[in-house]
């Protein structure tokens, strides 16, 4: 269809129109590298620079004669456009002063997290009812006061409110019930005051029972007064957690509590509800935990037998009719808390409870009118806390030594005292200590588990309340099961792939409801990335993660502050704790990844601090710029992990072996199915060197380019890891192997994607790439037959305009698709890029290797239409398994192919001609605009072909998006 000659033929025949033909392309060339001139709304720069006036110059990093959304200031994220401000995440930043009213002109915002910054107070401004956009609201552990603005009621697109511990005064405004879309509502442990709000008494028609969408409601600790509403245990609640615990409740609990079939967590304690308990909870198939002490219940005890599921029980210090210990406790197979002090049960004690068909650990029945002899000869093995005080018990047999039992206060000791005494001392240790000596730097720790090493490294430690557990001890056996929790619910998190085990998690508790819990970075690591740390904080502060043991639980994280910078990113899919508890609560964007601060200019690496690149960025960030690794969307992996997630590089995971070392695919923890490229001995590269390929690989996303996800430098290791790309090589389709169908349609479309693939690398990537090892084995196929380009492990930063070439030391390729010019001259372009695609095109039409049976497809191709003419040439090498072509389109084919491996590189074409014409060949393009001549074509054509050619500039991918703006113009 293009009645003149290509361009490259054009030059090649002498004709000094070079390009002409593709003047309109080169003009749009011109435009794929303009700069990106997209800057932050001076509104929203506006606002930022009231927040750091407000918050006594904090965060000192951000330098307003840069913009924040293009240089991804501290705790900033943006839009896909650069233009305006969409998260503003700064935990533990040691902010001052107050939430400004200016707050409310970041208007796009729609995550705002201020969290544990202890010195920030004032109110919370009525102008933040102007963030419309806001879908998750976090100021907790700070020192807010005053009253919770009735506008909240404006933020309907909320699905998170964090405003847990704060000074919070006044009631809760009745407007809360217009934010249909709360899925967490936490003001927990402020000095709220007055009746829950409820719609049907309240002026505005709305209240808790409206927010049909919520789980959690943790309305504890603050002095709620009057009854507990009837209306919130409504069929329509979703509610799993309900928190009401330490205020003033009164009246009833509602029989209606039956209604929440979901609930999991039920806290009405220390109130002053009085009445009988309905029967309703004992419906509730999943309730884990309720506590029901420290009120003025009345009437019997409630039958529970049917709540099969129950853990933890509370029901002491009420007034409930004096009756003996319910036989149905024995029934509760995963009950492993009994709390029934003061309860006013009598008679014998029953072995049953403690029997080993029991789960239970902690049991307490002090202060009752217990009786008899307690037998523990056949305690299960978990049994741990036995609290018998102040009861009426003569007699005791038989306890094994692990289990504390508490017996003062009964006739039995009077004449034992000396076997009480040991016997309420076996007190197990609650504080995991090293036996290591010495001390660490600030901040650093010996991980009391690894004291074989007694190394210090960096934790994030937390300060945690748990809401759901109320222990009367915790010991050994809890702070196990804490850490296995912690571990295995960290490395289900969404928010990252990293992989905890047991001994990364110490877990330290000094009384009944507070602990604090370290979490190590992996052995042989000094410190977390504060990516990785940022992560860490944030998962287990928001409740992201689920301990279905532990339950849940308030954290404030301690320590100085790790130095990072929190870069946001688009929706995470499958966020599996939204997925587990049936709701899609992740929205929106949530948290990815934390990164360093991105500087662009560069220092010359000092050779010293080249033998150890990482050290800087794995350390807090004192080591200056020039060795933060650029990330963009790539991140660390721990050797531990690469380990679990490809079964310890079993034989079984290899899916091939290059020049490079062996590739293995594996699992994520998130389920992702990854390929690992591990450097083989004979592939390690310098330190440094690896660090400048992960920052290039990092750097480039292009829906024809195997994506980066990470890489694991560790132990002197190196590998890569991939999206994995389930339908092998094109050199393996061409062979047949694959089983994939290999006609005319098929190849085109393949030349086609990985056509684009490398025009992006050579056009848009930035700086541009040359990938100097093109080939059919490192052209891959998705599960939809796209194909991508993988491996640039040998690429080189193309010449800039600016002339800065780069010398290249040692010609690198793949004998048979290497530029025979490059080779020569040792001058590397991307028409070497050209010259290997070339190859590749001829592989395409001929499926033959380019060397077989020690013929050269380039030279066979070049004789064959030499001797025999065009179309009987092209017939006689064409691939057999392809039966079907149309003729004409593949004389062109060949002829692009050929152009393409032109001993000149002047004389070849560039990647974006090469897709003009494989475009051109397709029977699609016959619709679109054809760019020839000098012809002007509006800028809707050439948007379009730029979209349909060579991938938009910009092509946000994924999780990609806040990077992949980050393209610097020139
Ligand atoms: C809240 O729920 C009540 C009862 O279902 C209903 O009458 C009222 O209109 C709702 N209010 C809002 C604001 O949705
Ligand atoms: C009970 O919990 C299970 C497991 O989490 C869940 O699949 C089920 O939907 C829950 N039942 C109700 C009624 O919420
Ligand atoms: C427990 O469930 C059984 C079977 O559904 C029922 O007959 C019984 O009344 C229930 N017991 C209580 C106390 O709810």
């Amino acid at each position: 269809m293009i009645s003149t000659l290509p361009a490259w033929e054009q030059s090649r025949r002498g004709l000094h129109v070079r390009f002409s033909l593709f003047a309109s392309l080169v003009a749009i060339s011109s435009l794929l590298n303009a700069p990106v001139t997209s800057l932050t709304i001076q509104q929203d720069v506006n606002a930022l620079r009231a927040l750091q006036a407000a918050w006594g110059g904090k965060p000192s990093t951000w330098d307003f004669s840069t913009d924040p959304c293009d240089t991804l200031w501290l705790g900033v994220g943006c839009d896909d456009t650069h233009t305006r401000v969409t998260q503003l995440l700064l935990i533990n930043q040691d902010l001052t002063g107050t939430l400004p009213s200016s707050i409310g002109d970041l208007t796009n915002l729609t995550n705002l997290d201020l969290s544990s910054n202890a010195k920030l107070g004032g109110s919370l401004p009525t102008e933040i009812s102007n963030l419309k956009n806001l879908q998750r609201l976090f100021i907790q552990f700070c020192n807010l006061s005053g009253q919770i603005p009735t506008v909240i009621g404006n933020l309907t697109s909320l699905s998170y409110l964090g405003l847990t511990q704060n000074s919070l005064s006044g009631t809760l405004p009745d407007t809360i019930g217009f934010l249909s879309n709360l899925f967490w509502l936490d003001v927990s442990s402020n000095q709220l005051t007055g009746a829950l709000p409820d719609s049907t008494t309240s002026p505005s028609g709305s209240g808790l029972d409206n927010l049909t969408n919520a789980r959690h409601f943790h309305l504890e600790n603050n002095s709620f007064s009057g009854t507990i509403p009837t209306s919130i245990f409504n069929t329509q609640m979703q509610l799993i957690h309900l928190l009401l615990h330490n205020n003033m409740l009164t009246g009833n609990i509602p029989t209606a509590v039956g209604n929440l079939i979901h609930m999991e967590i039920m806290h009405f304690d220390s109130n002053a509800l009085n009445g009988s308990v309905p029967s309703g909870f004992s419906s509730i198939q999943n309730l884990t935990t309720l506590h029901l002490d420290n009120n003025q219940l009345g009437g019997q005890l409630p039958d529970l037998s049917n709540a099969t599921n129950l853990q933890m029980l509370y029901l002491g210090s009420n007034n409930f009719t004096s009756a003996p210990i319910p036989s149905w406790i024995s029934n509760l197979k995963k009950l492993f808390l009994l709390s029934m002090d003061s309860a006013n049960l009598f008679g014998n004690i029953s072995a049953d409870i403690f029997s080993s068909s029991s789960n239970i650990s902690n049991v307490t029945f002090a202060s009752n009118s217990l009786n008899g002899t307690v037998d523990l000869s056949s305690a299960n093995s978990r049994l741990r806390l036995v609290n018998l005080s102040n009861n009426d018990l003569a007699g005791f047999v038989n306890s094994p030594t692990t289990v504390q039992i508490i017996l003062d206060g009964n006739p039995y000791c009077d004449n034992n005292q000396g076997q009480c005494d040991s016997l309420r001392a076996a007190t197990p240790t609650l504080i995991n200590a090293s036996a290591c000596s010495g001390s660490c730097a600030d901040n650093y720790l010996i991980n009391p588990k690894l004291s074989t090493t007694c190394q210090c490294s960096r934790p994030v430690v937390g300060n945690v309340d748990f809401l759901a557990t109320k222990l009367p001890i915790l010991e050994d056996y809890n702070l196990t099961l804490m850490e296995e929790e912690f571990a295995s619910g960290l490395s289900q998190s969404a928010f990252m792939n990293i992989t905890f085990l047991d001994f990364q998690v110490v877990v330290n508790t000094f009384t009944a409801t507070h602990a604090t819990v370290s979490i190590f970075p992996p052995n042989n690591t000094a410190t977390w990335s504060p990516s990785d740390a940022a992560l860490i904080s944030y998962a287990i502060k928001n409740q992201e993660i689920t301990y279905p043991g532990i339950g849940p639980m308030v954290c404030a994280f301690i320590g100085t502050p790790y130095d990072a910078v929190i870069i946001v990113s688009g929706l995470t899919t499958g966020a599996k704790v939204g997925i587990a508890i049936g709701v899609v609560v992740f929205v929106v964007a949530v948290v990815v990844l934390g990164l360093y601060a991105i500087r662009q200019r560069k220092r010359a690496d000092k050779a010293e601090e080249a033998n150890k690149p990482f050290a800087a960025w794995i350390a807090t960030g004192e080591g200056g710029d020039a060795n933060i690794p650029q990330l963009k969307g790539a991140r660390w992996f721990s050797l531990e992990e690469i380990r679990k997630c490809t079964n310890n590089f079993s034989q079984s995971n290899e899916i091939g072996e290059g020049g490079y070392g062996k590739v293995y695919k594996g699992y994520l923890a998130s389920g992702e199915k990854v390929a690992i490229k591990r450097a083989g001995t004979d592939s390690l590269q310098g330190a440094a060197e690896f660090k400048n390929e992960i920052e290039l690989l990092s750097r480039v996303h292009h829906r024809n380019l195997v994506g980066l996800i990470g890489f694991c430098f560790e132990e002197g290791e190196q590998m890569l890891v991939y999206e994995f790309m389930p339908n092998g090589t094109l050199r393996e389709s061409l062979s047949g192997t694959t089983g994939i169908q290999m006609n005319w349609e098929r190849r085109l479309s393949l030349a086609m994607s990985s056509a684009r693939g490398i025009a992006y690398l050579h056009t848009e990537a930035n700086p541009p790439i040359i990938h100097r090892d093109i080939k059919s084995s490192n052209i891959l196929l998705d599960d939809k037959l796209v194909a991508k380009v993988a491996d640039f492990g040998l690429s080189k930063v193309a010449p800039t305009d600016d002339g800065v070439a780069p010398l290249s030391t040692q010609v690198k390729g793949t004998l048979g698709y290497l530029d025979p010019d490059y080779f020569m001259t040792n001058r590397l372009t991307e028409k070497s890029d050209v010259y290997s695609f070339g190859v590749v095109l001829l592989e395409l039409m001929t499926g033959r290797l380019p060397i077989q049976g020690g013929k050269y497809v380039v030279r066979e191709m070049r004789v064959a239409l030499a001797q025999e003419g065009m179309a009987q040439g092209v017939k006689s090498m064409v691939d057999p398994e392809l039966k079907e072509y149309p003729l004409e389109a593949l004389e062109k084919l060949v002829e692009l192919a050929l152009a393409c491996v032109e001993d000149s590189p002047e004389s070849r074409p560039t990647m974006a001609e090469v897709i003009k014409e494989i475009e051109s060949l397709s029977e699609v393009t016959s619709a679109k605009p054809e760019f020839q001549g000098n012809n002007e074509y509006s800028q809707e054509d050439k948007l379009a072909y730029m979209q349909q050619n060579l991938g938009s500039p910009f092509d946000y991918s994924g999780s990609y998006t806040a990077f992949y703006g980050n393209v610097q113009p020139k």
